[in-house]
């Protein structure tokens, strides 16, 4: 086959294996798109690669959500597994395995590699003190851990931080510390744990982590933790836990964290039983088969710390590369709830094409660990430019020529070859674009010959040659040629657009062969031109949005804003009417008129705007429940009401001085009270 180069690879490629208890959103897809688009890649250039992944189904979070669902873990993982199946197929992501980490392979490899670790001396235990919750029988870690900041007395901050002054500190050093599980107080509870000597490997990633297996970006991060020493990895949590017990250690479990890597091997094993491939030719010590594991930059020190360390000790071996990618932001801003912008890909996919957003994404990619922005704007402009006006355009301008005038048969030569060529010739360009993950770099080469393409189709005017006695061949070469270019652009774009590529082999009769040397399609019969892409739809993008914000689910409580912002009463509802109160009951309430100063956002928090309100006398700081009815902008000016003799209460993001008054609840919005012209700021209501 021509198209297998000169040296046959073999790769071995993973992404980060998505937890079992939420869904996959936009976010998420960052990484499952590169990480296919790249796979895609490999393949259409003729190497032998597999593509595998799994559910993360271990650990407490799994666990408590079964509770909370009254199901138990094994119902919620296979559920959320078929689910994530699902929506990874929709997105065209098309793995060779898919497999949990609750696997049978995986519990024999689990097993394996700790008794191997535990052999090699790279197992210590010790007893540690942990908090427990003496109600739910559990031992705590830092995030189920609430109570008042030690510093600035915050209240309901989670486990080792205070959002609202920004301090660290042990969850032992909390006030009025209570579990987020039962609510109960913890108490100090000691337990025999299992580390992974991570410090004797010190030396091994020092050197491993600057040969070329991660970034130098990444690399540079990594040196930071290394030179300030490397702790032993505490690899074992206690019952109950939702996992794999330790061998000879009852009650004892894995760490999530420890058999999802090995979660890897656990679902290419799985296949290679399937398929009778050979498992040890991609995981033996000194392979010249290849592994590359995409993940985020959020779980770098699992990936090319901890990782590469166990594989050495155990005797595999080690990735060639960690592929690191950014996070994902929506215009500009991290994903909100409030603003509609965390996009779960089932809310996605009920309004947009999803090669859309594999387009998108592959032109904004590239190797480097920066975030990505979906500016959604941007979006509809970008795909309805490239695809719809660049790419498609060729074969919808110049097909019916070929179709009605040659009975679709297509030139017999090439009529510019100085273009064809240079079309052909930016193939190896854009091959390395692509194994380099420069995946943006590659889009703006293929739209440079979609450029030029359109170009000729514009000098050329085949619609007006067309109209001239005696010029039908000259008709014929421009429109081939054009449809030839359009050809090798489905080529190069096919793993980024496998459906469209689908829909332009059936066009072309031809099945899109990435060669080394792309011929052209010379008296080749092609079929009739059908629409391939759709225009992008604003009011789809602006539906997708709603249909996201209206999606805020409860567990938004957890963050405790919601919590704040109903029990500060930053926002007061009117439903239902409360009890009878006395005169002497209102009147203790100071109702004043107030101008909103200044009004902004808050960095992190998905319902409150910032208020700075002018009472006459003074002004206030009032942290306000009305983020998803107003913009800051337009609030700024306004008169309104507010409660000024509310007792300041300090909040996650600072302390409110009062609160301002609107009709509001969830399903009809939110209006903010305003009085009528005139009033002025500090005028009591009564
Ligand atoms: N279960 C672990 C991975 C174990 S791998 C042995 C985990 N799961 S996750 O569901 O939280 O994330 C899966 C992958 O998606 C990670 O690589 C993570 O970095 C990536 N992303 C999750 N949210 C993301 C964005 N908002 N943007 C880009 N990537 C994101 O971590
Ligand atoms: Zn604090």
């Amino acid at each position: 086959m021509s198209s297998i180069p000169a040296s046959h690879r073999e790769i071995l490629v993973t992404s980060a294996l998505p937890y079992a208890n939420g869904s996959i959103h936009l976010g998420h897809l960052v990484e499952y798109l590169q990480t296919d688009i790249w796979v895609r890649f490999q393949k259409a250039r003729g190497h032998e690669c597999y593509y595998v992944c799994a559910d993360d189904a271990h650990g407490t979070a799994i666990m408590l959500k079964a509770e909370e669902l009254g199901i138990s873990p094994e119902q919620l993982i296979e559920t959320v597994k078929a689910e994530h199946e699902k929506d990874f197929a929709a997105f065209l992501i098309e793995f060779d395995n898919y497999h949990s980490t609750h696997a049978e392979e995986n519990r024999v490899l689990a097993e394996e590699i700790y008794r191997r670790l535990k052999a090699n001396g790279h197992i210590a235990t010790r007893k540690i003190t942990q908090a427990y919750d003496p109600e739910k029988n559990l031992f705590l870690a830092d995030r189920y851990i609430k109570g008042t900041c030690p510093r600035c007395k915050a209240e309901d901050q989670y486990g080792d931080n205070c959002e609202a002054c920004g301090a660290t500190y042990s969850p032992t050093d909390l006030l009025d510390a209570k579990s987020a599980i039962s609510g109960a107080t913890p108490v100090a509870k000691e337990s025999t744990h299992y580390f992974f000597k991570l410090p004797e490997f010190s030396d091994f990633l020092k050197e491993w982590t600057r040969a070329g297996h991660v970034s130098n970006e990444i690399a540079n991060k990594l040196s930071e933790w290394l030179d300030a020493g490397l702790k032993e990895w505490d690899i074992s949590r206690d019952a109950p836990y939702f996992g794999f017990e330790i061998p000879d250690a009852p009650s004892k479990y894995f760490y999530v964290w420890l058999d999802a890597p090995i979660g890897y091997m656990a679902s290419f094993k799985n296949l290679c039983d399937r398929e009778g491939i050979d498992f040890d030719r991609f995981w033996a010590k000194d392979v010249s088969t290849e592994l590359y594991h995409f993940i985020g930059k959020d779980i770098v020190n699992f990936h090319a710390l901890f990782w590469p360390a166990i594989l050495q000790s155990t005797g595999f071996r080690t990735p060639n590369e960690v592929c690191v990618h950014g996070f994902l932001t929506v215009n500009g801003k991290k994903m909100s709830k409030s603003r509609g912008t965390f996009i779960n890909a089932r809310t996605y996919l009920d309004h947009l094409d999803p090669e859309y957003l594999r387009y998108y994404f592959a032109a904004k990619l590239s190797a480097g660990v920066e975030d990505l922005d979906l500016n959604l704007d941007d979006f509809i402009q970008r795909v309805n430019s490239d695809l719809v006006g660049k790419v498609v355009n060729i074969a919808s301008r110049c097909a019916r020529f070929v179709t009605n005038g040659n009975d679709g048969v297509l030139a017999p030569g090439v009529t510019n070859p100085e273009l064809w060529q240079q079309a052909v010739d930016a193939g190896e360009t854009i091959a390395a674009h692509y194994e380099a993950r420069n995946f943006g770099k590659a889009i703006r080469e293929i739209m440079a010959i979609a450029d030029a393409a359109n170009e000729y189709i514009a000098a050329q005017e085949p619609w007006k040659v067309a109209k001239q006695e005696g010029r039908e061949a000259e008709v014929q070469d421009i429109c081939s040629l054009a449809i030839n270019l359009f050809r090798v652009l489905m080529i190069y774009l096919k793993p980024v657009l496998p459906a469209m590529a689908e829909q332009a082999q059936e066009f072309l009769n031809d099945d899109l062969r990435w060669d080394i040397n792309i011929e052209p399609l010379t008296e080749h019969r092609i079929n009739v031109f059908k629409p391939m892409v759709k225009r992008v739809e604003k009011d789809k993008v602006e539906a997708m949005v709603e249909a996201s914000r209206e999606e805020l689910p409860p567990v938004a409580m957890v963050d405790g804003e919601q919590q704040a912002a109903a029990s500060t009463g930053s926002v007061v509802s009117i439903e239902p009417l409360a009890s009878e109160i006395t005169f002497d009951d209102f009147i203790k309430v100071d109702l004043r008129v107030a101008r909103i100063v200044a009004a902004s956002h808050i960095e992190g928090a998905g319902k409150l705007l910032q208020l700075t309100l002018d009472i006459g006398s003074e002004t206030r700081n009032v942290f306000s429940g009305i983020k998803s009815a107003y913009k800051p902008e337009d609030l700024e000016g306004r008169l309104t009401v507010m409660v000024a003799n509310l007792a300041p209460r300090k909040m996650r993001f600072g302390i409110s001085e009062g609160m301002v008054l609107a009709a509001a609840d969830d399903d009809q919005g939110i209006y903010l009270l305003e009085p009528d012209s005139g009033a002025q700021p500090g005028q009591r209501i009564t």
